[in-house]
């Protein structure tokens, strides 16, 4: 019997969709950056495992954790009672919500009704997605990361995108989105989690060590990094 020591800690396997800025994303260079990134990494330096992570389109993410071929997921993962059934989550990191985005030159769209009967982008397997099939008449359009739907909108392929505000409105702000605003209040109010599987060993681990970095003002220092600059 070997004591585990440091030099043998576990290595995790994180899954995450690096098309989702600020949260997620990918440098010409290959390197993973952005909130959950730093978050996970936190998490793990307190915890003492290894992160290994895995880029994963969002939509196979949940089949993944539930195939138990990655160990976790980070990729501002909305906690709903939907995915609950499947896949268990960590305590809520991260308060989010959807919005619409339209160009700039509409005037028309500004609610959930004026959607009604217009072309609408989403990304696959999102709240986003989910949520627009409650639109009467919506012609919805899917793909698999964001810089495509917003493409897609700038193209006038369709008329708007319902996804996490947050994100969007990043991407303005950061001169990423040309072209692009962000109309109405918030469509819904949700909450990211990190994913597990159901029965994952590590999800009180990730719970623990979520709770000292919240308390020690750790997860403070990584929201101002990415949000108050
Ligand atoms: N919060 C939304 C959801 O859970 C979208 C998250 C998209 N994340 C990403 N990395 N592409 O469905």
């Amino acid at each position: 019997f070997y004591p585990s020591t440091k030099q043998d800690a576990k290595l995790l396997k994180v899954a995450t969709d690096p098309t989702f800025i600020p949260f997620e994303i990918q440098t010409a260079s290959g390197k993973l950056e952005g909130f959950d990134i730093d978050l996970m990494n936190a998490i793990a330096q307190v915890a003492e495992f290894k992160v290994d992570f895995e880029n994963l389109p969002f939509d196979g993410m949940i089949s993944a954790l539930q195939a138990k071929r990655v160990d976790a997921a980070i990729s501002g993962i909305t906690i709903t009672p939907q995915r609950l059934k499947t896949i268990a989550f960590s305590r809520p990191y991260f308060k989010a919500g959807l919005a619409i985005a339209v160009r700039q030159d509409n005037q028309n769209i500004r609610d959930f009704n004026s959607l009604q009967g217009k072309k609408i982008a989403v990304q696959i397997g999102s709240t986003g997605a989910d949520f627009v099939k409650t639109i009467p008449n919506a012609k919805i359009s899917t793909f698999n990361s964001g810089p495509e739907f917003f493409q897609d909108l700038l193209n006038g392929n369709v008329d708007a995108v319902v996804s996490d505000a947050f994100a969007t409105l990043y991407a303005i702000k950061n001169g990423k989105l040309k072209g692009i605003k962000v109309v109405a209040d918030l469509l819904t109010e949700e909450y990211y989690g990190i994913a597990t599987p159901k029965d994952s060993p590590h999800l009180e681990t990730i719970n623990k060590a979520l709770a000292a970095l919240l308390s020690n003002g750790t997860y403070k220092q990584i929201y101002q990094k990415w949000f108050d600059a």
